[in-house]
């Protein structure tokens, strides 16, 4: 069977083609112009979308050494995430899939997301502890079974990215500024001993971090870009560490996936490691390339759907944002 993953839920157009034997072509064009602006301009990447998507999808035929005929379904993200961009996706998915008479199936983006650890380790089987971290979203989501997640915690305020990013601004460092940081961060000799979040059970907090963040560098401006980069890779992958060791003991769950765009950060996985070891649980990393928004993900996790439920319907929304995963809280 051969899937064909869209996904714009911000400002990444990605089209991914999937076979049965894994990924043949996964496509992600990075819209530059929102670095002008230090964050994504909606409709600016809604434009880009519009302009990027048929050609893209051409190039992801042909990569994959295929032709438009042998897709057998059309998989499209359908939130969360930009209203504009997701209607783009969204509606040329539709658009194909209508014209073409093969089935379609709407993908919520972060179902996506804990699909890229299943991509990247066929054999893993849940229950899985997914920690999803990225410029949108921090969330902490217990995978009991297939298609079965309970959100055990999620930040209250900014997402972990959305942190870096905004700090990373302030430091000059262009958006987004993750990777910059990171790089930034290897440099540093004495780290800027920035707070530790804590909020309360399993959530996550990131806006006094970032407040901390810049209050320090408003009153040491002449300190290193390194060292503040460091000081805030170190407070903030702590605060996700320490979560993941609790959510751990406390459901019992000793697999732990990571996903999202953070998770390609070396220090965070490291850290993660170490805490791994100390406390008895295995971590699963996806391949950097899928951590990151990409369409691959979303063909995977369309898939899966589409085997169980059946195909959507026409009228499937961008609203797909609450019905993804229950929540807990206790
Ligand atoms: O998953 P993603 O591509 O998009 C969302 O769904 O948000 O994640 C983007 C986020 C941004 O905040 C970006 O700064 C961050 O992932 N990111 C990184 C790194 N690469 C990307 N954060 C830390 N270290 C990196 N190497
Ligand atoms: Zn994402």
């Amino acid at each position: 069977m051969i899937t064909l993953g869209i996904d714009t839920s911000c400002d990444d157009t990605s089209v991914a083609v999937v076979g049965d034997e894994g990924i043949r072509a996964n496509l992600v064009s990075s819209h530059l112009i929102h670095a002008e602006y230090g964050g994504v301009v909606p409709e600016f990447a809604s434009r880009a979308h519009t302009c990027l998507l048929y050609p893209m999808t051409e190039l992801a035929i042909k990569t994959a050494g295929i032709s438009f005929d042998e897709v057998d379904l059309v998989a499209a993200t359908s939130g969360p995430g930009l209203m504009g961009s997701l209607l783009c996706g969204l509606s040329f998915a539709k658009g194909l899939a209508c014209a073409s008479g093969k089935p379609f199936i709407a993908v919520n983006h972060l179902e996506g997301h804990i699909y890229s650890i299943f991509l990247s380790h066929p054999h893993l089987v849940p229950p899985v502890l997914v920690l999803l971290v990225s410029g949108g979203h921090t969330e902490l989501v217990l995978v009991r079974a297939e298609f079965e997640y309970l959100e055990i915690g999620a930040t209250l305020d900014d997402a972990c990215g959305e942190a870096l990013d905004k700090v990373g601004k302030l430091m000059g460092l262009g958006y987004p500024a993750g990777a910059a940081v990171e790089r930034l961060a290897k440099e540093a000799s004495n780290p800027v001993p920035l707070p530790r979040p804590n909020p309360k059970a399993l959530d996550f907090s990131y806006s006094g971090l970032k407040t901390a963040a810049r209050n320090y560098l408003k009153a040491h401006p002449e300190t290193s870009s390194s060292d503040i980069a460091r000081g805030l890779e170190e407070a903030a992958f702590d605060h996700l560490t320490d979560r993941v060791v609790r959510a751990v003991k406390k459901s019992g769950v000793y697999q732990v996936g990571l996903c999202g765009g953070v998770a390609v950060n070396k220090r965070l996985r490291s850290k993660l490691s170490a805490a791994g070891d100390e406390a008895g649980f295995k971590l699963y990393f996806p391949l950097p390339e899928l951590c990151t928004d990409n369409a691959a993900m979303i063909a995977v996790a369309g898939r899966a759907r589409y085997e169980a439920f059946g195909e959507s319907l026409f009228d499937a929304s961008a609203f797909d944002r609450f019905a993804f995963a229950q929540r807990s809280r206790s």
